[in-house]
């Protein structure tokens, strides 16, 4: 409320003033940039700027921003139900949801426990699998993952991650990992002898793992097969597996999920960002039966106490239903097949280029390494990103490395712009 002559503040006063940024050293970040509008694959600043969001705004707005048929999800359900306990209640925007999703998640997830963010659906497969455990009188405590893996800010998901610079004020409170290498086809015989190694001195409880692209480790792509290979000896040690895929569900590399291009399906499938597109803060963790049965128990404590205000908040589910209409329509199904295709050919292009090494892509996620020194925050990283904000393009890189993952939305000619500026970036 303003009082009388007081006069409304600038975004950038309040928020040099008041907030507080993620992932941001505030002494030494230029001010945040004023984003006023998105619309489609564009996002506009306060000064009129046009970007194509080039990495659907860190992969959730993959049907484009505002969508309408999104948009009248949310409008719809806040006229019916807004919010409500989900403990001892229940309601038709989680179940139509459920249904939904029992159609394109793989076969032997059977059950749908929700949260609110990406950290919080691996924390909680983190604490099932643990408890899954305890509850059959089993000590097994230590986790295993994967050395360059992301998979969250919170104490589990953190201890899980790879080790980073930025995890020093915690790393005593973290839980026990033994983490291996990715595996490729030169060290794949070493992984399968440390997990033999592992499983017969220590008692692993499960493995956590990122499905075919590590994220935030730079898009880092590996082998379905040689992954289920390290699946496999999982399922033959009742090590629980739980697939992270937050970043890589709903349509990125290809398939519904990543995880569908394996053979050895998971017990766990943590889900957040693309869930619901963009519009509202949803996550949730899938489990098999079996999972779900050691919970069930006339003891109170083999119950799975651990829940959040907004657990199943209608607004979300609505809109994350409407999400899955459009991912599985003919129109976003086909454009995912374009843009693959696309990327493809720039790809070639790219591994042609000796300024740059390891083009790649999987679905429509494409990335590649720029030949030159940077570290992840640093200046030259900072000044790529700005050039690529001139060129009308929001891309992030990830150090040296640059990726797209932009809307399925984006049309052939807005890809083509995104290529344009990073041909340009290569030869700065
Ligand atoms: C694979 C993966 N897991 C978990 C997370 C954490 O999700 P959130 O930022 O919603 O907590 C991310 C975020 O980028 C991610 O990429």
């Amino acid at each position: 409320m303003l009082f009388k002559g007081e006069k409304r503040r600038n975004i950038e006063q309040t928020d040099k003033e008041h907030l507080w940024h993620p992932l941001t050293q505030h002494q030494t970040a230029l001010p945040p940039l004023p984003i006023k509008k998105a619309k489609g694959v564009y996002l506009w600043d306060s000064n009129g700027n046009k970007y194509i969001d080039g990495i659907a705004s860190w992969y959730t707005a993959m049907y484009g921003h505002c969508h309408p048929k999104l948009t009248k999800a949310i409008s719809k359900q806040a006229k019916k139900l807004d919010q409500v306990v989900f403990t001892g209640f229940t309601h038709q925007a989680a179940t139509d949801l459920a249904e939904k999703l029992m159609q394109i998640l793989p076969q032997n997830q059977k059950r749908l426990f929700f949260s609110d963010n990406g950290s919080t659906s691996v924390e909680v497969a983190i604490k099932m699998a643990l408890q899954y455990h305890f509850n059959k009188g089993v000590k097994k405590e230590t986790l295993i993952a994967f050395e360059d893996g992301f998979h969250g800010d919170t104490f589990g998901a953190m201890s899980v991650s790879g080790l980073s610079v930025y995890n020093g004020p915690f790393e005593e409170f973290f839980i026990r990992v033994e983490r291996i290498p990715v595996p490729n086809k030169d060290n794949i015989e070493q992984v399968i002898s440390k997990l033999q190694h592992l499983s017969e001195t220590q008692d692993i409880a499960a493995f956590v793992y990122e499905p075919l692209i590590q994220g935030a480790a730079g898009m880092k792509m590996h082998d379905a097969a040689l992954l289920d290979r390290v699946l496999a000896f999982c399922k033959q040690h009742t090590i629980l597996c739980i697939a992270d895929e937050v970043m890589t569900g709903f349509g990125k590399t290809g398939t519904h999920f990543a995880s569908e291009q394996l053979s050895n399906q998971p017990d766990f499938i943590c889900l957040s960002k693309a869930l619901s597109a963009g519009m509202l803060p949803l996550a949730l963790t899938s489990c098999t039966a079996d999972v779900y049965e050691a919970f069930l128990s006339d003891e109170l404590a083999k119950g799975f106490f651990h829940g959040h205000t907004y657990s199943a908040n209608p607004l979300a589910c609505a809109v994350a239903s409407a999400a899955i209409d459009l991912l599985t329509s003919k129109s976003i199904q086909n454009s995912i097949r374009r843009i693959e295709k696309q990327h493809l050919q720039f790809v070639e292009e790219l591994n042609a280029n000796n300024k740059v090494s390891n083009a790649r892509c999987k679905g429509v996620i494409l990335a590649f390494e720029l030949n030159k020194e940077m570290s992840r925050y640093g200046n030259k990283r900072n000044e790529l990103y700005q050039f690529f904000m001139r060129q009308g393009v929001y891309l992030r890189p990830l150090g040296n490395t640059i990726y797209i993952s932009a809307p399925y939305t984006c049309t052939t000619r807005q890809m083509n712009k995104i290529y344009d500026a990073v041909r340009a970036a290569i030869e700065l």
